[in-house]
């Protein structure tokens, strides 16, 4: 399975998934750039999907399907871990509520497209204000393997980093993954969001000692991950 990265209005990212000659549209806000890769590269837009309903992720949608006739995948209709047959390959569906009831993430063998629910260097707002919810869906990304390509909804690396440093000013990792990021193609592995992520590192002792320093409860995972999303 391969993914093109597509950017769009100020910090917007959509992708093209594809096997073969047929693609998947996710978040198709960059309608023209993705018809015309799409037509340079032969490949079918067969279907048009969402990782989530917020107004800057379907902005292109009813533009691509009028330009395509591709099919319509609602994403609230989507079940936990069901395939989408892309060529002769499968896209799995991870069902991710947290930053919206309905969002989901999308997962190839090495890579994942994860909307805003996780983004490259931070997590997204908890607008459904289930907290519990959103715990559990980060911990099923954060399963998957090491290698996986985290592609997200939003280029907020620079912004993501600033904050990330003021949380856990002694982390050497954050530099490094600073001199990795490239406007031109946003992406990070799994791995390195583990070393960076402030809200990913709720099992890092650093994180523990700044919230009990705090007062925050830390006992459990749980209550960590919800402690951090509330103190920063
Ligand atoms: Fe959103």
């Amino acid at each position: 399975m391969q993914i093109q990265q597509f950017r769009y209005s100020a910090d917007n990212l959509g992708y093209l998934v594809f096997s073969e000659n047929t693609g998947i549209a996710i978040d198709a806000g960059a309608v023209a750039n993705m018809t015309d890769f799409a037509q340079k590269k032969n490949i079918t837009i067969a279907y048009i999907t969402n990782t989530h309903l917020h107004h800057d992720h379907i902005s292109g949608n009813d533009r691509l399907l009028e330009k395509t006739g591709a099919v319509f995948l609602d994403c609230r209709d989507f079940a936990d871990n069901q395939k989408i047959q892309v060529g002769r390959e499968a896209l799995k569906v991870l069902t991710t509520p947290g930053h919206t009831r309905e969002s989901v993430c999308f997962a190839a063998d090495d890579f994942l497209v994860t909307g805003d629910t996780l983004f490259n260097g931070t997590v997204g707002n908890c607008f459904s204000g289930d907290l519990e919810a959103f715990y559990h869906s980060l911990k099923k990304l954060t399963a998957l393997d090491g290698n996986t390509k985290i592609f997200s909804g939003h280029d907020y690396v620079a912004e993501s980093l600033e904050i990330a440093e003021a949380i856990d000013p002694d982390n050497q990792d954050i530099q490094q993954y600073r001199k990795k990021y490239d406007p031109d193609l946003v992406v990070s592995t799994l791995k390195e969001e583990l070393l960076v992520n402030p809200f990913l590192r709720f099992n890092v002792q650093a994180m523990i000692k700044k919230l009990q320093q705090r007062n925050f409860p830390c006992h459990t995972e749980k209550q960590r991950f919800i402690s951090l999303m509330e103190a920063f």
